[in-house]
């Protein structure tokens, strides 16, 4: 899908040779163009005199073929006050009432509406119009295409539109990954699609197979893996956007492929949505590929953990202990907490690299889900001002999250007598319990948050689907991490990743299986904290 943005004015926009056009209008501009003579303030206008247009935003009036007015299809769209939020709905609302219609180029006309709304609005358009394809025979795909945007003045928002179209690329890759059949998304074509990703300037990827993760020592990530007939892949994916010296954010994303519940075996209703258990891998991939268009001036390391999580001869049974990365000991009292056996072993291997900041993401807990539901995603944190930087870009990125609580005490029922602790803790705060397991790998030094996304990541019910969270809040994240690198030294060249010579062009092609101790620089023996 592409997105152009362009300065003009509501007759101009009139007149592009497009097949429908969207005008988003706020309630003040509504107001002011009571005596307007253009024919789209005309026509607007009588019906409100007809009482015919009702308040609030997403409300529409749509005419066909109207005099003055080149696009075949017009829907007018009320923005409220004009807010991110607000822009968003009528955006929503008007590419609703253009689906199933033969559009294939639109207009969509904002006026003066803020950065912000120009950003929500790009990506509304986009989510609106997403179709998946990949494993129907007759598919027809998205109809929408090509997408102008008018604006009054496009410089002073073209900074929002382009990290929107960015957010777009990556909340599609993601959507596309979690929306694939198992069958169709393996921990092999997951790795292959990093390959791929890694193809593009500033980014490079490696592979680890199941001897490689076996040598480093990875013995949670592997007996989750055990079961499956497929084999895991342990993916590095690396952004640098900046000097190799820059510490880089370092995202883990889960990458459960198929969550059967493995041996303590999930019932039958709705495992299907199970193949969504890579929603925080999908939202790496995704935001990788959204840094590779938008090339913001930091480092950033993606791991992924990717399994499947099968029952069988072979598989984990209730009890096992296994010994993890960090050396700290785990009885799997439950096969099916099987998200934070592969994650506790990448944060282990993440804290080789120094990271500013290391975020993991993952569809972690129906806990979770009972808590937040679809709305907010749950963030943990052991840095207060880790935990206002993520909430602060959830906000201004429309993909909001919400801090819990991370007390010690929470962690007494992770207690085992066979192990240095279980895998699960009791029915109460399941959500918390989780973290407070993951928070055992992380050395006290290491500043680290924990999204569980298992609302967020995908819609249950009819509109059944991936939706590509948190692809946002992560950019913004980074793009703001960005601007704080900047700021943290300001003698030294701001090393932009567009102009900054000095970085030496990576690596473009990824090898798979490589020697173990050359996957990442092999500093500090990362030992984890006891309980
Ligand atoms: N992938 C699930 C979490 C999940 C459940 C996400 C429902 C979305 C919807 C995870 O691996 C899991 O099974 N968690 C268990 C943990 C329990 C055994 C402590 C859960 O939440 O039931
Ligand atoms: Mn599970
Ligand atoms: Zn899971």
């Amino acid at each position: 899908m592409n997105f152009q943005l362009k300065s003009v004015s509501l007759e101009q926009a009139a007149q592009w040779p497009l097949d429908a056009l969207v005008v988003l209008c706020p309630d003040d501009v509504l107001a002011a163009s009571r005596n307007a003579q253009d024919p789209i303030s005309v026509w607007v206008q009588s019906a409100i005199a007809a009482k015919d247009l009702e308040e609030g935003a997403g409300k529409l009036l749509q005419a066909y073929g109207l005099p003055g007015i080149t696009a075949r299809r017009l829907v007018w769209a009320r923005a409220g006050d004009g807010s991110a939020a607000q822009a968003r709905k009528a955006a929503t609302a008007a590419i609703g009432a253009l689906k199933g219609a033969k559009v294939k180029t639109i207009g969509v006309y904002a006026g003066s509406l803020g950065v912000a709304a120009i950003n929500a609005l790009v990506r509304a358009v986009a989510e609106a119009s997403y179709v998946y394809t990949t494993t129907k025979s007759k598919a027809e795909g998205r109809t929408i295409r090509h997408v102008e945007v008018g604006v009054t003045d496009a410089g002073a928002v073209r900074p929002g539109f382009e990290q929107a179209c960015a957010v777009v690329r990556g909340v599609e890759l993601a959507r596309e990954w979690a929306n694939r059949p198992a069958n169709h998304a393996t921990p092999t074509h997951l790795a292959e699609a990093a390959q791929q990703l890694a193809r593009k300037p500033h980014l490079s990827a490696e592979i680890l197979g199941p001897k490689e993760v076996e040598q480093l020592g990875m013995g949670a990530f592997l007996a989750v893996a055990q079961g499956s007939e497929q084999p895991l892949r342990f993916i590095v994916l690396k952004y640098q956007g900046a000097a190799k010296a820059v510490a880089p954010v370092v995202l883990v994303g889960k990458g459960i492929t198929f969550d059967t519940g493995g041996i303590s075996l999930k019932p039958a209703a709705e495992m299907d949505e199970m193949k969504f258990d890579m929603g925080g891998a999908a939202s790496v991939l995704g935001t990788f590929a959204a840094l590779a268009e938008l090339r913001p001036a930091l480092n950033v390391v993606g791991l992924i953990p990717a399994c499947e999580n099968m029952p069988g001869a072979r598989a984990v049974k209730p009890g096992d202990v296994v010994t993890s990365l960090s050396g700290q000991t785990i009885e799997i009292l439950n096969t099916d907490a099987e998200g934070r056996l592969i994650l506790c072993d990448a944060l282990t291997y993440a804290q080789r690299f120094e990271p500013r900041a290391l975020i993991d993401i993952a569809t972690l807990t129906g806990a979770c889900v009972i808590a937040l539901g679809g709305v907010r995603a749950g963030l943990f944190a052991n840095r207060d001002e880790l935990a206002r930087q993520l909430h602060e870009a959830g906000e201004a990125a429309q993909d909001p999250c919400w801090r819990m609580p991370l007390d010690d005490d929470y962690a007494e029922g992770l207690k085992s007598n066979f192990a240095d602790m279980g895998n699960v803790a009791g029915r109460q705060a399941g959500v918390v319990t989780a973290a407070k397991f993951l928070q055992k790998f992380v050395e006290d030094g290491q500043s680290w948050a924990h999204l569980d996304i298992a609302g967020v990541a995908w819609k249950s019910g009819a509109a059944k689907g991936a939706t590509g969270r948190p692809v946002g809040l992560l950019l913004q994240f980074l793009v703001d991490e960005a601007a704080r690198i900047a700021a943290e030294q300001p003698v030294s060249p701001a090393p932009g990743a567009k102009a900054d010579k000095a970085v030496k062009p990576v690596r473009k092609t990824a090898k798979v299986a490589k020697a173990a101790d050359r996957a990442a620089p092999a500093r500090k023996p990362a030992k984890a904290k006891k309980a």
